[in-house]
């Protein structure tokens, strides 16, 4: 039986729709079983709609608190029986209740090397820092925003004519690719944890994908990613 995986985003959902459009076609093997999102008019419920995903708008304005909020969205995610939580530019911190609830169960994706620039400006402060290298974290969720125990990293050059839009197209780029990866290692139950380290199991008829020098990506991705 696929994993099944439900989301959460905020904004555009270009890396629900990479999920989406990548399971469709045979390389990701999960159940996208909800999106959820938290703003009205958000790009990403349109995109689980034409995708056929189930969604739910919950609107956090609309609750007293943070740990209501986060009551109803457990409520939905565990009526959905959820058994990965994917947050994709899902832009709020979640409560202790919710990560109780899904215990080594929720992941992120942050356009940063963590812990270097964590927060909600990860590109832009790497770039305002003039960093060499930027890139991309995919990693579990836990009480500290942008902290968890890391899956998978990729750096991506920074040029020194970049500006933020550049250099965010060539993050995303690279999300798009390391995100599917980690959610798949997940969902062949490759990925263990120990302490802050994380291991993901080799998979015997796996070749990895080698960068092509103006990326690194670790662990290394396998094909089709
Ligand atoms: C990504 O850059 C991700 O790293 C950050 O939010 C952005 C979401 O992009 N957490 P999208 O909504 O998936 O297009």
């Amino acid at each position: 039986m696929p994993l099944r995986v439900a989301i959460l985003a905020s904004g555009s959902g270009s890396n629900a729709q990479r999920l989406f459009d990548l399971n469709r076609a045979g390389t990701l093997n999960i159940d996208p079983v909800l999106l959820i999102c938290n703003r009205p008019g958000a790009r990403a419920l349109e995109r689980a709609a034409q995708a056929g995903v189930p969604f739910l708008m919950l609107d956090h304005t609309k609750e007293a608190d943070r740990e209501r909020y986060d009551r109803s969205l457990v409520a939905a995610l565990k009526d959905a029986r959820a058994e990965l939580i994917v947050m994709a530019g899902y832009m709020r911190l979640v409560t202790p209740f919710f990560l109780n609830s899904f215990p080594g169960q929720v992941i992120n994706i942050h356009p940063a090397l963590l812990p270097s620039f964590p927060g909600v400006r990860g590109a832009a402060e790497a770039l305002e820092y003039g960093v060499r290298l930027a890139g991309c974290t995919v990693h579990f969720v836990d009480e500290i925003m942008d902290h968890g125990p890391v899956i998978i990293q990729a750096a991506v050059p920074v040029n020194p004519d970049d500006d933020l839009a550049a250099l965010q197209t060539r993050i995303h780029a690279l999300e798009h690719r390391i995100y599917p990866q980690a959610v798949q290692w997940v969902a062949e139950k490759r990925v263990h944890v120990e302490g802050r380290r994380v291991r993901v199991l080799p998979a015997a008829a796996r070749r990895a994908v080698m960068p092509d020098g103006s990326w690194l990506v670790w662990p290394p991705l396998e094909e089709p990613f």
